[in-house]
């Protein structure tokens, strides 16, 4: 296996990244034309959500054709042009494969709905009447997982979208279509892949109603996805290749054994318990303050159970599913540039892969849309119209969307202070967040105590000392909750790494262990020297050498 322990992946949503000809939809070349501040930045892999022809309903997670690109994001002759001048950067692209389900508008789909009983056995259709459901299960975006065609007489099963038909990965047809689908990809120079949801692929046999859930119980880490995934990466060609799965709701037992070189089956997993602290009662779209003390806990569950065990987590707080980590855990206004950092060195001094998504190396915040009309997700819309029925005030449930949606991250990235930031010469297919004159790529990478340029000293660390690479981890203070410490060691060059980060904007009390008193500090976002006390957001990298 080569090394992979040393790299750093960006993530592209391209609808948002950068447009190149002014249809105010981002596009593959727009992505090339900015290569040269991916470059800079210093990251290994670009992770590009899917491109594919689609509908759009979910944004190009309703997958219509797996091996070509929408018009809408250029042609395969762009996509061949990204790959090769990112390859003359030394960056690799990852593509992402979503093959839990397709769009109903997939050449499969559509024969299945045809009468074509091959096709039927693609996705998971169940007869029945059409006055009742085969399961109570619940949609991922609301609703029940199950639509009902009268003229098969037959509901199909989907988890997300009603466009989002989920296939049926007990037949050795679907399994074979996926593997010839890396294949492609891998022999066009892509360079590693994202499975979107696949700890989800693994279907029950019986289909029952879930007395207790959302059913979620039933098809979450299913008995075969190991074996599954063992036969994907085999047949598809792609073992030692770098690649991560998206695991929904998962356990940590599971991901050990989903990321175990042994098992050949993913380099990492994305994991999300830590994205749930700030979820009452469990619940997304229930308001709290993020639990600093269940984060600690996760983090050190998750980081040392992976590393007892031999698995490889993701390193990541902000996705295109999730609202920016700044608005989120941190201050989008007085602390900004300071929680921002904190947060950056909170994960990327960890044991895993981190994750920057775009424009969270520039601080970007939340959008505060204000409006129902702002919003384009389809989650974020359903949710809107859910949370009404049950009651909530029109101003409850804006308050709720501004915080949690989707679209939070989905806003066009944020170049310059022209007009729509520098995203589009058009109008933005949603709306640029109101602060791009402040918050914006140029005002950053000219500046060294810019938000980008510590991501930037921050991605350089990590290939300059084994320990952040290689190293062990062990989590230290357990008691105290608002300050996240750990500690590096173990690596083949004898160094040691303290880290410490406040969590909250007061002033935190932490008294460094003797041994440190006379480290060297390799990074932290204030300017002075760490004393006994951690101010607002502060971060520090101490550093020593073992004789
Ligand atoms: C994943 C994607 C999300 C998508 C869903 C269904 O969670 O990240 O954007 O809506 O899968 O494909």
């Amino acid at each position: 296996m080569y090394n992979f322990k040393d790299k750093v992946v960006y993530q592209i949503y391209p609808k948002s990244f950068h447009d190149s000809n002014g249809d105010g939809f981002g596009d593959l070349k727009g992505v090339t034309q900015k290569l040269d501040y991916l470059a800079d930045l210093g990251v290994d892999y670009l992770w590009l959500t899917p491109f594919f022809p689609s509908p759009q309903r979910d944004n190009g997670y309703d997958v219509a054709n797996y091996r070509a690109v929408d018009s809408r994001y250029g042609t395969m002759d762009d996509l061949d042009e990204l790959i090769r001048e990112a390859d003359k950067r030394g960056i690799g692209l990852m593509l992402d494969m979503v093959f839990n389900h397709t769009s109903t508008e997939h050449d499969w789909f559509q024969k299945a709905l045809a009468g074509d009983k091959k096709y039927q056995d693609y996705y998971i259709f169940k007869d029945g009447s059409p006055d009742r459901c085969p399961t109570n299960w619940v949609s991922k975006f609301g609703g029940s997982a199950w639509e009902y065609v009268p003229q098969l007489g037959k509901w199909y099963l989907h988890l997300f979208d009603v466009m989002q038909a989920d296939l049926n990965w007990e037949n050795p047809a679907v399994r074979a279509e996926m593997a010839d689908i890396l294949r492609f990809w891998k022999a066009r120079g892509i360079k590693g892949f994202r499975f979107d949801v696949v700890n989800l692929i693994s279907k029950p046999e019986l289909y029952e109603d879930d007395l207790e859930g959302d059913g979620r119980r039933f098809y979450t880490d299913g008995c075969n996805v190991g074996k599954y995934l063992k036969e994907l990466v085999a047949a598809g060609g792609i073992d030692g290749m770098m690649t991560v799965g998206e695991m929904s709701s998962t356990t940590l037992e599971n991901c050990i054994g989903y990321t175990s070189e042994k098992n050949h089956e993913l380099t990492m997993c994305f994991n999300f318990h830590h994205l749930k602290v700030d979820y009452k009662n469990g619940q997304k779209w229930e308001l709290m303050p993020p639990d600093h003390g269940a984060l600690k806990r996760l983090f050190k569950t998750w980081q040392e159970g992976m590393q007892e065990h031999g698995g490889w987590n993701a390193l990541f707080w902000c996705n295109h599913d999730q609202p920016r980590a700044v608005s989120r855990f941190g201050s989008d206004t007085t602390y900004w540039r300071e929680s921002a950092e904190m947060l950056a060195t909170a994960i990327h001094c960890m044991r895993g892969t981190p994750y920057i998504y775009q424009g969270e190396e520039l601080g970007m915040t939340n959008p505060h849309f204000t409006k129902i009309d702002q919003y384009r997700d389809v989650e974020s819309l359903n949710y809107y119209k859910i949370l009404r029925e049950q009651g909530k005030s029109e101003a409850e449930t804006l308050n709720i969307l501004a915080q949690r949606s989707r679209d939070d991250s989905r806003t066009p990235m944020q170049w310059d202070s022209s007009p729509n930031a520098g995203f589009t010469s058009g109008t933005p297919w949603i709306g640029v967040a109101d602060n791009y004159k402040s918050i914006n790529a140029a005002a950053q990478t000219s500046d060294a105590d810019s938000i980008y340029s510590f991501y930037k000293a921050i991605v350089r660390l990590r290939k300059e000392h084994r320990v952040i690479s290689e190293g062990k981890i062990e989590f230290l203070y357990p008691d105290n909750t608002d300050l996240l410490t750990y500690r590096r060691y173990g690596s083949a060059d004898k160094e040691e790494l303290l880290v410490l980060c406040n969590l909250t904007e007061q002033e935190i009390h932490a008294e460094l262990p003797d041994a440190w008193a006379t480290a060297e500090k390799l990074i932290g976002n204030y300017e002075d020297n760490p004393s006994e006390t951690l101010r607002p957001y502060e971060c520090v990298v101490l550093h020593t050498t073992k004789e």
